[in-house]
């Protein structure tokens, strides 16, 4: 499988296995069958988050494949209500995994959520958000710093930063984040990040990164299925791979695993035909109605304002 070099020599899989399922009890108990019909179909990254609730199914997965520790790269994430007890937080993510160390711990989001009865989404009266902001994304960084240094995880890395929130973090940083992961697809190349990033060093990997049935459907992309005679998804995640970025695809069918595995080398002329179709449009993260994330406008979050369409399909 083909894999990064990270800005720490660490060598990172391309393609991850995402684990995101939603929060129905139903989903989330039977996750780690098909988490081990990935691992045998060839991952050897696998995604997950605190937030997910799913890295105690990851844990089991590994465990039931017998493919030793050394051969897999597990990444999870630090929740935006625990960024002030990044130890304490470490440490159950590491229990309910049974694993005794990380390859990559990324900070789920730059905003500082108010711990509150461990709720993930506390809010106040109004229904707005419960910030804390008392502290910020700087503070949590130094904390990830700390659990680098205890050896507790070989890498750490943030998601759904932009330019704006990573030239904050490294005005503090001591060490350069390794991986950036954010939303990226065809309808949002977010070129001027990516160009951004590989002047730092840091390693991009890709969520949400098939589109979707939105992109898969698009006429470009099924032409060029038809051409290569492969799925669309196979050359939306064929141009990801060719643009040197990283991605986590989460698939729960045998064969769609299979199918996600086998990137091919798109043509100069036809990578720049996918590239074409950038509309700047994000698919998995919406704002709510007050046009926030998690509490933060887009300014703050440093995402460009543009089109935001609801029409995902997954
Ligand atoms: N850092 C963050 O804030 C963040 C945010 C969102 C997601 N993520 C991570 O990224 C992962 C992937 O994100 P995502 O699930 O939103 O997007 P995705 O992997 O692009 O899409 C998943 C959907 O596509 C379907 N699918 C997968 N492969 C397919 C194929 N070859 N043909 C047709 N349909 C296919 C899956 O259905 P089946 O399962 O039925 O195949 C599922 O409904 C998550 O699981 C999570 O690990 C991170």
């Amino acid at each position: 499988m083909k894999s990064l070099q990270l800005n720490n020599g660490v060598t990172m899989p391309c393609i991850a296995l995402g684990s995101w399922v939603g929060t129905d009890p139903k989903e989330l108990a039977r996750t780690s069958p098909w988490l081990l019909t990935a691992l045998e179909a060839g991952y050897r990254h696998i995604d997950t988050a605190a937030l997910y609730g799913t890295e105690g199914a990851v844990g089991e997965a590994i465990r039931q494949s017998g493919i030793p520790r050394k051969d897999l790269y597990i990444t999870t994430k630090l929740p935006f209500h625990h960024t002030k007890r990044v130890r304490e937080s470490l440490d159950k993510s590491l229990k309910r995994t049974g694993l005794d160390y990380f390859d990559l711990y990324l900070v789920h989001w730059p905003q500082v959520v108010v711990y509150k009865n461990n709720n993930p989404i506390p809010l106040n009266a109004d229904g707005s958000m419960m910030l804390d902001e008392t502290s910020d994304f700087n503070d949590t960084w130094k904390e990830m710093e700390k659990v680098l240094a205890s050896g507790k995880v070989k890498s750490i890395g943030v998601c759904n930063f932009s330019i704006k929130t990573l030239e904050r973090l490294l005005k503090t940083a001591k060490v350069t984040p390794a991986v950036l992961q954010i939303e990226l697809h065809p309808y949002l190349a977010q070129n001027e990040l990516l160009q951004w990033c590989k002047d730092k060093g840091i390693a991009v990997v890709a969520y949400a990164a098939t589109g979707y049935a939105v992109v898969r459907e698009d006429p470009i992309i099924v032409a060029l299925a038809k051409k290569y005679n492969v799925t669309p998804t196979q050359i939306i995640l064929s141009w990801h791979i060719g643009r040197g970025t990283g991605l986590v695809v989460k698939s729960e069918n045998v064969s769609r695993q299979e199918e996600n595995l086998k990137v091919i080398e798109l043509h100069e002329e036809d990578a720049r035909r996918v590239d074409a179709l950038d509309k700047n449009r994000r698919l998995c993260i919406l704002p709510d109605k007050q046009g926030k994330v998690f509490g933060w406008t887009f300014d703050r979050l440093g995402w460009q304002e543009r089109v935001l369409q609801t029409e995902a399909k997954l």
